[in-house]
């Protein structure tokens, strides 16, 4: 199964994909967090990126195709979820070039839609495990303990783009650059839509019975 999720931020691409993971067996391939691991480690990638991250800006594609380009190239004949990749019509048109190479056509493009008022409220709110990547609301989904997350035990982190201001930026570049996706793979009878402001679980249900194994 070869998946991608796409989603404006606070979507909850994260969220469904890590159910995905463990419904399918399949290999969770986030470009934020590539990023955000690059960062953390102070890699030459990382200090590339950083800038672009704090401010809510894509990082360019040559940097960012090249990287989930390796990624992918190391599969073997583990299934994906794309999560935040492809961003733009040129890291699509990449994306199709790799995916031939290793002979792993997608199955479906996965388009989850929320309200930008339900985006705001969910990212304020976020809370993401520094270790493992889980991810918390403080309303909707609070750890068993505050500030610890319920499967490492590791300490809980705001990410430092989930800032109103930097909020905006993000909103603003899926809409000019990522939202335009939608057709390319309309084109490709790949995409479908998924209402993505109800119950996890009934969104997660939802997915499951449009990929075809509920
Ligand atoms: P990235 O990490 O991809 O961030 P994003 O797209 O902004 O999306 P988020 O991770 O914020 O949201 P999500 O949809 O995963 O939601 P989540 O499940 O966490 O990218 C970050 C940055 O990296 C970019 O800005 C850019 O700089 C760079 N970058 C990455 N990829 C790039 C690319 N391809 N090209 C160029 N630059 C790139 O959920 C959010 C919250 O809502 C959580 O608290 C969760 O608990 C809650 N929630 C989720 N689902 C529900 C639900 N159904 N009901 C109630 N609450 C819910
Ligand atoms: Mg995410």
């Amino acid at each position: 199964m070869n998946l991608i999720i796409f989603g404006a931020p606070g979507a909850g691409k994260g969220t469904q994909s890590a159910k995905l993971v463990d419904q399918y067996g399949i290999k969770h391939i986030s470009s934020g967090d590539l990023f955000r691991n690059a960062i953390s480690n102070k890699t030459e990638l990382g200090l590339r990126a950083k800038g672009f991250l704090d401010r809510g800006d894509l990082v360019p594609d040559d940097i960012t195709i090249g990287m989930v380009k390796e990624v992918l190239q190391g599969l073997g004949s583990q299934g994906f979820i794309l999560d935040g990749f492809p961003r733009t019509v040129k890291q699509a048109e990449a994306l199709q070039i790799v995916l031939e190479s290793v002979s792993k056509p997608i199955d479906l493009a996965l388009f989850l839609i929320v309200d930008h008022k339900v985006l705001l409220s969910r990212l304020v709110g976020r809370r993401v495990c520094s270790k493992c990547g889980a991810v918390y609301h403080i309303d909707s989904k609070p750890p068993k303990v505050s500030g610890v997350c319920d499967l490492c035990g590791s300490p809980l982190v705001h990410r430092p783009d989930d800032q109103e201001s930097v909020i905006a930026n993000r909103l603003e570049k899926y809409q000019e650059f990522t939202a335009p996706l939608r057709s390319y793979y309309d084109n490709l009878n790949l995409s479908v839509e998924v209402r993505g402001d109800r119950e996890e679980k009934l969104v997660f249900e939802e997915i499951l019975r449009l990929s075809g194994k509920d």
